[in-house]
């Protein structure tokens, strides 16, 4: 097979995906919050950036509890972000413009209100319907089944009705109450999300994102986790409903699912595992590529250290993201202010040169900083049940420089944006950056036409493996082939690259030709 023919099997491996939280992304109804006509409108704005497709986060019918994470209907569009008509709009729009379109599938759990938990709760115990999630008896109606806790904090168990004297049973949720988990030993779950993957990849959706990957499946009669007390990271706390052999059966079925399509349709997990257990979610005939998840949480210094050990551990193809909407802004998390957002460009340019794909989530591109929202604004379920709050990296972006409706997220005479933008965001908007030749905007469209054009000229290709260094001066190299290499200056002085020419920099260089520090290059050599 040619080159070419077997890259157009596998595009996926080096794809640029651009992460699109729609409810934040552009409002086309006026409502305040984001929705796919805005989307669909703004489309060639994502196109303009080069990148190869968009992730979009749910848009199905949701109570909203958790923004669309807790999902009542798996094969539809809520009303809040729009029609089935206009999501096909989109997808043919953007296939049009060489975009692919990646879903967000959420197997591990479903709303309270999703048809089959609320036949589950009218069937009552002992019913083929409770068997679909977990219910379970306790003899003593006040104490839950096990030691588990939510990963929005308290209890993971919820009684179905606590004033029942009949109807005593509890029933899962590892995240709020009104997300019951999915019993994954019962087949027919598998049965019923075999349907909605094949729902949506008939349609042509091209790959999806499964939310919480490792989580499916729970250990064989829930045993007490050795540990409660970590609240905001409680998967990776409690091994009994993490990692559970069994779930790479999941995986196996829906690769076989994936791979019945023409193309064949991606499976990207949210696997937030250590790197050497995420990896076996990408063996040949599971999963087909993995977040490298610790990126998304770690601080400047700890990147330099951990890109080398997350490269050689992921496996198969590496899909870098440094940030997604659970967690902190990068420029915020690396330090803040001047420098974090320096860093933060430094970070991005970085993994567009790095063997893999890679995730830009939006408003990256702008190098927005987390929002500190006023407590009155906050909603996301993490905040109000104890945890940290999500809100700050997901407030609307911003579009124009004047604060009209929204920054232009949303059109004129619209309702409040759904979460407040801070008064300055005018100057980070996309407005603002198309105008400055120096800004990260123009530096993530000039990183990403050259990563086109290199691998046209086969400097850079999917198989790339890289060998990692650190140089004197805390320069980390990542020698990506004998043609190609990416440096980012992590010490505190400029530092002398290896020798080549400096294609790109997301800092300019100094007069002697050193890259200063928090700032990363592409060097071609000769
Ligand atoms: C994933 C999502 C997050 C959501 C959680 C529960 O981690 O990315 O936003 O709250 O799953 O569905």
């Amino acid at each position: 097979m040619s080159r070419h023919a077997s890259e157009e099997r596998r595009w996926w491996q080096d794809a640029v995906i651009y992460q699109v939280y729609p409810r934040s992304f552009a409002d086309g109804d006026g409502d305040g919050v984001g929705d796919l006509a805005g989307l669909l409108a703004r489309l060639p704005y994502i196109a303009s950036l080069g990148v190869d497709g968009i992730w979009i986060t749910p848009f199905q019918p949701s109570p909203q509890v958790d923004q669309g994470y807790d999902v009542s209907d798996y094969c539809g569009v809520d009303p809040l972000f729009g029609t089935m008509q206009q999501f096909d709009d989109l997808l043919a729009a953007a296939h049009a413009l060489g975009l692919r379109i990646l879903l967000d599938v959420v197997p591990n759990h479903c709303s309270s209100e999703h048809p089959l938990f609320r036949a589950a709760v009218a069937a009552g115990p002992g019913s083929p319907e409770r068997k679909m999630f977990h219910f379970e008896d306790w003899p003593d109606r006040d104490t839950p089944p096990n030691n588990w806790q939510s990963v929005f904090g308290g209890r993971a168990w919820s009684r179905v009705d606590p004033s029942s004297e009949t109807d005593t049973q509890w029933y899962l949720h590892l995240f709020s109450p009104e997300q019951p988990d999915w019993n994954w030993r019962n087949p027919a779950v598998g049965d019923y999300f075999e349907g909605v993957l094949r729902f949506w990849f008939d349609k042509g959706v091209d790959g999806l994102r499964v939310d919480v990957a490792h989580s499916l499946v729970k250990a064989e009669g829930l045993p007490d986790a050795a540990s409660t007390t970590t609240v905001t990271d409680g998967l990776r706390s409690n091994a009994q409903v993490s990692d559970q052999e069994e779930v790479h059966e999941v995986y196996r079925r829906w690769r076989r699912v994936a791979a019945s399509y023409s193309p064949e349709r991606v499976l990207v997990g949210e696997v937030n595992l250590e790197p050497a257990r995420a990896a076996r979610y990408t063996r040949h005939d599971e999963l087909h590529q993995a977040f490298a998840y610790a990126f998304v949480k770690l601080g400047w210094d700890a990147v330099g250290t951990e890109l080398e050990a997350g490269r050689r551990e992921h496996g198969a193809s590496p899909t870098w993201a440094l940030e997604n909407h659970d967690v902190v802004r990068s420029a915020t998390r690396f330090g803040g202010g001047e420098r974090g957002a320096l860093r933060a460009r430094a970070g991005l340019l970085a993994i567009l040169g790095l063997p893999g794909g890679a995730y830009i989530y939006q408003g990256q591109e702008l190098t927005l900083p987390e929002v500190d929202v006023p407590l009155e604004a906050r909603v996301d379920p993490m905040w109000t049940r104890g945890g940290v709050s999500r809100d700050g990296a997901r407030v609307p972006l911003p579009w124009t420089v004047a604060p009209d409706n929204a920054f232009g997220f949303s059109p004129s005479g619209a309702a409040a944006p759904w979460l407040p933008a801070p008064a300055e965001w005018g100057s980070r908007s996309v407005e603002a950056h198309q105008h400055d030749g120096g800004s990260t905007l123009h530096l993530v469209i000039a990183a990403l036409q050259l990563r086109k054009q290199l691998f046209e000229k086969e400097v850079l290709l999917s198989d790339d493996g890289g060998t990692w260094r650190v140089e004197d001066g805390g320069l980390l190299v990542c020698e990506r082939n004998d043609q190609f290499l990416v440096a980012v200056a992590m010490g505190d002085a400029p530092v002398r690259l290896p020798a080549g020419d400096v294609v790109l920099s997301s800092s300019p260089l100094s007069a002697e030709g050193l890259l200063p520090p928090d700032a990363a290059a592409w060097v071609l050599r000769g």
